[in-house]
C-alpha cells in the first residue's frame, strides 16, 4: 500500500468534498466460483482501495463526514480460522497503516447505520456492482436490489471521481510498474505467435510472464486472429500465416492500477499489402491522437480527429467515397470504427466505470451522443493534467455490420459496398496506447513498445 499520509489526505479531501451526512464504502468479499471455499481470485473494490488501501475481504467504513469520524469494521480471525488461514495480522493493526484508529467487529456495523437513518442522516454510498453488496444495502439500509444503483450517492460519486481522475505521481509510477510487464507480454507474443499454434499457447506465455512476476491481468486477455469482434476472449483458433491477430492486454501492478496496451501482430512475420494500407491508416490515427492530447482539448474532439483520418485513409484505399465532411456527419466511419477512441486507466481498466461512465466522461454541458459508435464513447469532456487515458483507435471489417448496413442502403454514397464485401475476411486492427496528459502536453507511459510495419515486421517471426 501507498503510505498512511496519502490514505489520510484523500479522505479528509473526500469529507470536506461530500460536507455532510454519513458515507458508506462496502469492499469486496471472497466470490465463490462453485463452492464457497474455491473463490476467484480476490480482487478489492476499487474505491475502497483508494480510500483504504486494504487489500482484504470482508470489510466495511463509515465516515460521519459532520464528525470527521472514521470507522473500518471487520473481524479478526478466530483460532479456528488460523486452522485454515495462519496467523494474520488484526483489524487494528491493518487500520493502523492506513492511518484509521477507530476499528469496529462487522456485526455493529447494522447497529450504527440504522440509528444513522434513524436519525435522518444521509447515507452516501456508491453504486454496487457485486450481488454480496447489493443484498448488504438491503440488509443494511433497507434499500430495494433494483434500486441500489439509483439510490447511490450523487455527491459521493462526483468527489469520488473528481479524486480518482487526476493521478499523483506514486499512481503513475504503478501504471509504469504494470507497462513494463506489458512491454515483455507484447514483445513475447510479437516472437512467439507462429502459424500452426493455437492463440491460447501465446496466451498462455503471456500468462506466464505475469504470474511469474506476483502480478495479474487487469481484464481477460483478447489474443485473437478474429479480431474483427471487439472483446473477443476466444482463444482457440489456430493462426496461420496472413492472418492478423489482435493482442489487447493488460497488466495490475502490485497496488492494482492497470495497463492496457494494444498491438496487432502479422502472423508468418509479413503483413499483406491490403493489410498494410489499413494498418497505416490505424497507426496515424494512433499517432495523431496521442500527439492532440493535451489540457483544454475535448476528447471528444480527438475522438472525432480520428473518425475523419479513418474516412480519408479508407478514401485513398476506395472503400469510402463521396465528400468526407458529409460522410464524418452520416457517421460513416462507424461501419469501421464502431468504439470510442479510450478511456480513463486507474485502478480499474475503464477506470471507474462501476460509479457511471457519464459521470467521468461527461459534464453537465458536455453529454452523451445517442448515435450507434458515439454512444459508446466513453470519455469525451476536456482534459486536464493528470488524466490518464488510453488510445485505442482501429478499423474492423464486421461481416454481420457490412450486411446489414448493405441490405439497408445505410451511408450508400459514401461507401463503396462492391468493394468492402471483398473485405469480409479481413478481421480488425487496433493499436492502443496509454498516455498521461501533463501541464503542458502528455507523455506516453511505459517504453514504447513497436508499432510500426517495419518495426513491427522486424519482430514478428
Ligand atoms: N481492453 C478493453 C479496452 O481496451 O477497452
Ligand atoms: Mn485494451
Ligand atoms: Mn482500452
Amino acid at each position: 500500500m501507498f503510505p498512511a499520509d496519502t490514505y489520510i489526505k484523500r479522505r479528509k479531501r473526500l469529507i470536506d468534498d461530500v460536507k455532510s451526512g454519513v458515507i458508506l464504502f462496502l469492499g469486496n468479499d471472497e466470490s465463490p466460483m462453485n463452492y464457497p471455499a474455491n473463490p476467484y481470485h480476490f480482487r478489492q473494490d476499487s474505491s475502497f482501495s483508494y480510500f483504504f488501501g486494504l487489500d482484504l475481504p470482508g470489510l466495511a467504513a463509515v465516515i460521519d463526514v459532520d464528525q470527521a469520524r472514521i470507522t473500518v469494521f471487520g473481524d479478526d480471525v478466530t483460532v479456528e480460522d488460523i486452522v485454515w488461514t495462519g496467523p494474520l495480522p488484526t483489524l487494528r493493526e491493518n487500520c493502523r497503516k492506513i492511518g484509521v484508529e477507530n476499528t469496529a467487529p462487522s456485526a455493529q456495523l447494522e447497529n450504527i447505520l440504522k440509528s444513522a437513518v434513524r436519525n435522518n442522516r444521509k447515507i452516501h454510498f456508491l453504486p454496487p456492482y457485486r450481488p454480496e453488496n447489493i443484498l448488504k444495502l438491503q440488509r443494511l439500509l433497507g434499500v430495494q436490489p433494483d434500486q441500489a444503483k439509483s439510490r447511490a450517492s450523487v455527491p459521493l460519486i462526483k468527489a469520488v471521481v473528481a479524486q480518482r481522475s487526476i493521478k499523483s505521481a506514486r499512481e503513475v509510477e504503478q501504471i509504469e510498474t504494470a507497462l513494463e510487464v506489458s512491454y515483455l507480454t507484447h514483445t513475447y507474443a510479437f516472437k512467439n505467435a507462429k502459424p500452426g499454434m493455437y492463440e491460447w499457447e501465446i496466451v498462455g506465455g503471456m500468462d506466464d510472464i505475469v504470474h511469474s512476476r506476483g502480478m495479474t491481468a487487469s481484464f481477460p486477455i483478447i489474443f485473437t486472429i478474429k479480431g474483427q469482434t471487439l472483446h473477443n476472449h476466444y482463444h482457440g483458433n489456430i493462426m496461420q500465416a496472413g492472418n492478423i491477430a489482435i493482442n489487447d492486454s493488460g497488466i495490475e501492478s502490485p497496488l492494482h492500477y492497470a495497463s492496457d496496451i494494444t498491438r496487432t501482430i502479422p502472423i508468418g512475420g509479413k503483413f499483406t499489402d491490403r493489410q498494410k494500407e489499413i494498418y497505416r491508416i490505424v497507426l496515424d490515427c494512433n499517432t495523431k491522437a496521442i500527439d492532440a492530447c493535451k489540457p483544454g482539448i475535448e476528447f471528444r474532439a480527438v475522438h472525432a480527429l480520428v473518425a475523419r483520418t479513418v474516412l480519408a485513409g479508407l478514401k485513398d484505399v476506395g472503400l469510402v467515397q463521396g465528400d468526407l465532411e458529409e460522410a464524418f456527419h452520416a457517421h460513416a466511419h462507424t461501419l469501421f470504427f464502431p468504439h470510442g477512441l479510450g478511456h480513463m486507466l486507474g485502478l480499474d481498466v475503464h477506470d471507474m466505470e462501476d460509479l457511471g461512465e457519464d459521470y467521468v466522461g461527461y459534464t453537465d454541458a458536455i453529454k452523451r451522443r445517442p448515435e450507434f459508435g458515439w454512444a459508446y464513447l466513453r470519455l469525451a469532456k476536456a482534459l486536464e493534467p493528470g488524466h490518464i487515458v488510453t488510445i485505442e483507435p482501429g478499423i474492423y471489417f464486421i461481416p454481420e455490420l457490412i450486411d446489414r448496413w448493405h441490405a439497408d442502403k445505410k451511408c450508400e454514397s459514401f461507401i463503396n459496398y462492391q468493394k468492402l464485401l471483398a473485405y469480409k475476411d479481413f478481421g480488425g486492427i487496433r493499436i492502443e496506447d496509454d498516455v498521461l496528459v501533463t501541464e503542458d502536453g502528455r507523455r506516453l507511459l511505459g517504453q514504447p513498445i513497436p508499432k510500426t510495419i517495419e518495426d513491427v515486421q522486424n519482430l514478428s517471426s
